[in-house]
């Protein structure tokens, strides 16, 4: 285990039969489709690349980057797009690929906005979901993990760039983000 790490809250083995299951689930229900999947740089780049190769129906990639500022004291934040998706979206069954939901503030904005370019359909798929923390309601349709209120990194999970690379996902020791 990383040193900066208080303790390993999913193991490589638990992910990848969670990442296994939820592409069995997707391909069913997309049967006869071509999924456009849409992963949010950078943290969802590790499930994606893993979620893909456990679907078996026709899959296009695309990603698009997005920041959220949302303070304490307001109950919705603003969301800006850093980098758009390059596909037209009318017309598509889109998949949103996202490392975690934590306070919904970024799905709840990123999701009717891809609806509103005119896409078929618009699911979420996310690894983790923080249920604690949400501040406003985001629909979730397929969820690898819910787990309590603590920042953690690893497979594609950051703090402050950091500790993308680990293959599982733990909680970070307090005083590292603390000093
Ligand atoms: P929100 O749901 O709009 O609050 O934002 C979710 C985003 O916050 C995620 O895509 C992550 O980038 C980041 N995030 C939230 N919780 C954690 C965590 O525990 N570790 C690392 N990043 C997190
Ligand atoms: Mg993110």
């Amino acid at each position: 285990m990383h040193t900066d790490l208080q303790e390993i809250l999913l193991t490589e083995e638990q992910i990848h039969q969670r990442v296994q299951e939820m592409g069995r689930q997707i391909t069913k229900d997309y049967a006869g489709k071509t999924i456009l999947m849409c992963g949010i740089l950078k943290g969802a780049v590790t499930f994606f690349t893993d979620l893909a190769r456990t679907i078996d129906c026709p899959v296009l990639f695309d990603f698009m980057s997005c920041s959220s500022y949302g303070t304490s004291a307001q109950s919705s934040g603003f969301v800006k797009i850093r980098k758009d998706l390059d596909s037209e979206v009318k017309g598509k069954d889109i998949l949103i690929v996202e490392d975690i939901i934590d306070t919904g503030i970024t799905l709840n904005k990123l999701r009717p906005l891809l609806e509103d370019r005119g896409a078929n359909s618009v699911r979420l798929a996310t690894l983790l979901s923080k249920p604690e923390r949400r501040k406003v309601d985001v629909q979730v349709d397929y969820n690898g993990f819910e787990i309590p209120d603590a920042f953690v990194v690893g497979y594609g999970l950051d703090y402050a760039g950091r500790y993308r690379n680990l293959p599982y996902i733990g909680i970070l020791k307090k005083e590292v983000y603390a000093k």
